[in-house]
């Protein structure tokens, strides 16, 4: 499908966003990790209730909805696969980062999700766990390190990749239902994308 230049509309009750697709092909040099008393854990099997809390605490504010609109079976598939690793990022003992990597297609290597909740933006920890999530990347022998990342993450986001050493490649425009309409995240968040019934 293309699209015409100029506006298109967006029907009422759906939101739209541009979509980046960034990738990398070589390891990158090591960046200095930021101070921080953070720590990774790696979680194996993850409960669903779990990584649905943490990833609501992350993703709640910048409209992720996706894996809460899955269900038990259907997230399970994913996050309990053998090549797809969760880990959370651990301040004084509560998660509050999340890092999932797809190792699912053959050399390669995708971020499916990364972020920290809000009390650490802006802290240095999304860069000492992106530090930490290129290590383990590159760890067995890929040859690309992916991304996506799309207007409605937080603005920093797609600087940041680009800064951990990501390079644009692939631009799309993304429709979906509003996830406010439906009850999947609460209707007062992401006031940086209003509700338009
Ligand atoms: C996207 C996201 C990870 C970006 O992280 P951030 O909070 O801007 O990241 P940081 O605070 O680690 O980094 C900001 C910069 O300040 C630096 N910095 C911050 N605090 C620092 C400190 N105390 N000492 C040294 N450097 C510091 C970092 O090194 C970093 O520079 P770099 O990007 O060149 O490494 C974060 O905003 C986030 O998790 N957002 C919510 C979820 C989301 O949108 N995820 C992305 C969608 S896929």
């Amino acid at each position: 499908m293309s699209l015409p230049d100029g506006y298109s509309d967006v029907p009422a009750g759906k939101i739209a966003a541009v979509v980046t697709h960034l990738e990398m092909t070589a390891r990158p040099a090591p960046r200095p990790d930021p101070p921080g008393a953070w720590s990774l854990r790696r979680v194996e099997t993850p409960n669903l209730d779990w990584f649905r809390d943490l990833y609501r605490r992350v993703g709640e504010e910048w409209l992720w909805f996706s894996r809460l609109q899955m269900a038990d079976a259907e997230l399970a598939a994913i996050i309990h696969a053998p090549l797809v690793e969760v880990y959370a990022l651990v301040v004084d003992g509560s998660d509050e980062g999340l890092l999932e990597l797809d190792f699912r297609e053959p050399g390669q290597c995708e971020l499916a999700f990364f972020g920290v909740t809000s009390g650490l933006i802006g802290s240095g920890a999304g860069s000492w766990l992106m530090n930490r999530a290129l290590e383990r990347a590159w760890s067995p022998p890929v040859a690309r390190v992916w991304v996506h990342t799309c207007t409605l993450d937080h603005p920093s986001a797609l600087a940041f990749y680009q800064r951990a050493g990501f390079r644009p490649f692939r631009r799309q425009i993304e429709l979906a239902d509003d996830p406010r309409l439906d009850g999947t995240v609460p209707r007062h968040v992401a006031k940086h994308v209003p509700v338009i019934e």
